[in-house]
């Protein structure tokens, strides 16, 4: 069914699409999709509308957006206690920035989703062997052997089930009561209580239990679903398009076309090129978008394709996540800062202070630190300031496990600390307690 300006669901596969997987057969790989576009949406058109509405607040300065999770999801961790632990240290970096940093937070996980990659290259070297690079577990194994990472159409399918399952636990959680503000101190885990993170924590958290405590007392009902439930969106970079596609539906209610797959779609750095597949896409659909924005952007480009993604200029629907790395954010975010605002540009600002602060330690890990990271988070605060815009975001890759992926941090992890427990199969996370410490520096500069 066609729709204004001629797009469609599939209007992107006529244009050129970079980042996909050389899926071996093409009838399995549309036998899956048509499969996948038979079975119900995963989010639904009005909780996508209400995160629109909550982002467009973000832009005025009046909430705040908290992003992140995985770098990239994997199946064998589609487990009860993985999906709790990322959800516990969303929530308590949450509750943190909105505590200390004294606005509403809008909590958004890279999670139920995010099981996409793009890669640099279509191959990669492996102990002297070349392999077809892995492309996220919807694609391929990371298993370093030529058979597992033959593109199986079967992992979209797959992927689509770990998504209903993941997103079915954090709808639980969060409706369920373990989201509550009276379990603020449960959030707290064990391994990061003893930690200086932990205890600053566990203040925090018993100043919130007092004043719940007080507000019942003098006849507050603290029985409301603001304080028993949380709002948790889900969001995953639109990668593999027949994906996206085949759960984008028309919303019956109001019309409309949804990515159903997640609540907030991002496109990434590598696949926003203004005539290309990905923006054709996304341009028809009615999620809010981020995008993400690197050193080699050029700044009428960029305006280009916010025009075609949001000709209305409607707020809330476009993100602007940028990731310039600590020692070129300087130079790179005033410029776009500028024109957006000349331009008037209704976008909300994200930093991902991530993507460009990556490095390799001598024993070849990925790997990021902590200093960087938190110097990226830092100017992107004070360069909003001087301009005089609104720093509204932040968007991580963290889980809420105790891994060892990041150096730096109130633990000091060093190079040589990274083999303890380096678990991530694409780029390094924060751990539960890094992340936390990040929630304390980040609420220090919203204040101001
Ligand atoms: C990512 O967010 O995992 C990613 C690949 O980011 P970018 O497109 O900014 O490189
Ligand atoms: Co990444």
């Amino acid at each position: 069914m066609k729709t204004t300006n001629n797009w469609t669901k599939s209007s992107w596969r006529s244009l050129p699409v970079l980042q996909q997987p050389n899926w071996p057969d093409e009838n399995e790989l549309n036998n899956v999709l048509q499969t996948i576009s038979d079975l119900p949406p995963l989010v639904f058109a009005g909780e996508i509308r209400d995160l629109k509405n909550k982002l467009a607040k973000a832009v005025q300065g009046e909430a705040f957006l908290l992003q992140g999770g995985d770098c990239s999801e994997e199946f064998c961790r589609c487990t009860a206690p993985n999906i709790r632990d990322t959800l516990k240290v969303l929530l308590q970096m949450a509750v943190t920035l909105t505590y200390a940093g004294e606005k509403p937070v809008i909590k958004v996980g890279r999670i139920a989703g995010q099981y996409a990659k793009p890669r640099s290259s279509d191959t990669e070297m492996i102990n002297g062997v070349e392999l077809p690079s892995y492309r996220g577990d919807m694609c391929n194994s990371e298993e370093p052997d030529p058979a597992s990472r033959i593109p199986d159409p079967a992992r979209l399918l797959q992927g689509y089930n770990m998504s209903a399952a993941s997103l079915n636990l954090l709808r639980a959680f969060t409706r369920g009561g373990f989201g509550a503000l009276d379990k603020v101190q449960a959030w707290n885990q064990e391994f990061v209580k003893e930690s200086p993170m932990g205890q600053s924590y566990e203040r925090l958290a018993k100043q919130i239990s007092r004043a719940m405590k007080f507000m019942h007392n003098v006849g507050f009902n603290t029985n409301t679903p603001q304080l028993k439930e949380v709002e948790f969106y889900t969001s995953h970079e639109a990668l593999f398009l027949g994906y996206e596609e085949a759960l984008t539906r028309e919303d019956s209610l109001e019309g409309g076309w949804y990515d159903c797959s997640g609540h907030m779609l991002w496109i990434g750095d590598r696949t926003r090129q203004i005539d290309g597949a990905h923006i054709e896409f996304l341009r028809g659909v009615l999620n809010p978008l981020g995008m993400k924005v690197g050193p080699k952007h050029d700044i009428d480009d960029i305006l280009a394709i916010i025009d075609r993604l949001n000709p209305t200029n409607e707020a809330g629907r476009i993100t602007l996540i940028t990731r310039f790395g600590a020692k070129d954010i300087e130079k790179h975010l005033p410029p776009l800062l500028r024109a957006m605002k000349k331009e008037g540009k209704n976008v909300l600002w994200s930093c991902d202070p991530m993507h460009a602060n990556i490095r390799k330690t001598d024993a070849g890990h990925k790997t990021r630190s902590f200093d960087d990271i938190l110097s990226e988070l830092r100017q992107f605060f004070e360069l909003h300031w001087a301009e005089g815009t609104i720093p509204g975001g932040v968007h991580f890759e963290l889980t809420g496990a105790d891994v060892t992926e990041c150096t730096g941090g109130a633990r000091q992890l060093a190079d040589e600390q990274l083999g303890r427990n380096y678990l991530t199969t694409c780029d390094p996370r924060l751990n539960a307690e890094q992340s936390l410490e990040m929630a304390f520096q980040i609420a220090e500069m919203m204040k101001k």
